[in-house]
């Protein structure tokens, strides 16, 4: 990509999208196309297709999303379903009509079957049900996954696809409702610390795996795979290491200072079993994470102090 390549970054506000503004202003690309969700609602294809037409961005990455965790997914399923269908249709035919040289999709690990074998390969695709609490966006990624695979193989497009393991860092959803686990535990931990409570609530069993990446390292990975990668398949970004909730519960604990007690609601859904990408793919293409989780929980609860208290 040239230094002045007109980059459009869909979603810039979000937690991927900001680290990808960072990251892009930091390596020097000045001439980037932004538009918040007020002022362009993806999901509405004739205004999608205008901007495109204006603006003729050169190479899109698409980090626009309905995103959520557990609680979300469970209770706006038709959203999350037709938020993310409208969003990739529109950018993506868009994107093929205005000659975009080079477009990413963010996706999600959550796209494999609940029971695929662990660590996740990129094959394991469509092999298997989904985990039914994301069901619905899953499907809504997979249809993005081969929206990308067609046009390539209809129209000679160059989109390529990414699917990042569980993210967090600065700019995340830190809301207890529509957050995603590491987020929510950081803010409990915090207004427990800050009330005096005695004990902080954690929903589930704390016995299921999670694998975590921070959002700078996806950020790095992302424009490594526009600089380098041109195959169809998708390419999985994590950190390939896992550790239970509980685990993670008590790694943030201790970041935040928190002295009480860890309290396991197991009336509340524990999600997939285990989730672990396999990140021997990206690995090959010669790309790893940089950031380790203790050091990016402290990152992160540094920003939340800066920017959320
Ligand atoms: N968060 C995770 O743990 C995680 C894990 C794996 C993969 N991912 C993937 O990463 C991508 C980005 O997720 P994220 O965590 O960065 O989400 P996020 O923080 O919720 O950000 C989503 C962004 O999408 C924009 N957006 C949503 N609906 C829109 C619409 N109708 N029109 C225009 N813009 C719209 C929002 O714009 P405004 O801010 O202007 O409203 C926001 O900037 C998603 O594809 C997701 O699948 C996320």
């Amino acid at each position: 990509m040239d230094k002045d390549a007109k980059i459009y970054v869909a979603g810039h506000r979000g937690l991927v999208g900001s680290a990808l503004v960072r990251e892009l202003a930091r390596l020097g690309y000045g001439n980037l196309l932004l538009r918040e969700s007020r002022e362009l609602d993806l999901r509405n294809q004739a205004d999608t297709l205008a901007l495109f037409q204006a603006e003729r961005p050169e190479y899109v990455f698409l980090a626009a999303a309905k995103v959520g965790g557990i609680a979300a997914n469970n209770s706006f399923p038709a959203d999350f379903i037709y938020d993310n269908l409208m969003i990739q249709n529109n950018v993506i035919h868009s994107a093929y009509l205005n000659g975009v040289a080079k477009l990413l999709l963010l996706g999600s690990t959550c796209i494999y079957p609940r029971l695929a074998p662990q660590p996740i390969r990129e094959e394991a695709l469509l092999t298997g049900p989904l985990e039914p609490t994301n069901e619905p966006y899953a499907i809504a990624k997979i249809a993005g996954i081969k929206l990308c695979q067609s046009y390539n193989r209809q129209y000679g497009t160059r989109f390529i696809s990414a699917m990042p393991t569980n993210l967090y860092g600065p700019n995340d959803n830190f809301d207890l409702d529509s957050s995603h686990v590491l987020p929510a535990l950081m803010r409990k931990f915090h207004e427990a610390k800050v009330s005096g409570s005695p004990s902080v609530t954690v929903w589930g069993s704390g016995t299921p795996y999670r694998e975590f990446v921070h959002v700078d390292d996806v950020a790095r990975a992302s424009l490594f795979l526009m600089e380098r990668y041109e195959g169809w398949e998708p390419v999985n970004i994590g950190s390939g290491q896992e550790l239970t909730i509980r685990e993670l519960a008590e790694k943030i604990r201790e970041v935040v200072g928190f002295t009480g007690e860890i309290v396991f609601d197991s009336s509340k859904p524990d999600g997939t079993p285990r989730k672990l990408s396999d990140v021997s793919r990206i690995h090959q293409l010669g790309w790893r994470h940089g950031i380790e989780l203790m050091q990016g929980l402290r990152d992160t609860y540094a920003w939340y102090l800066a920017n959320l208290c």
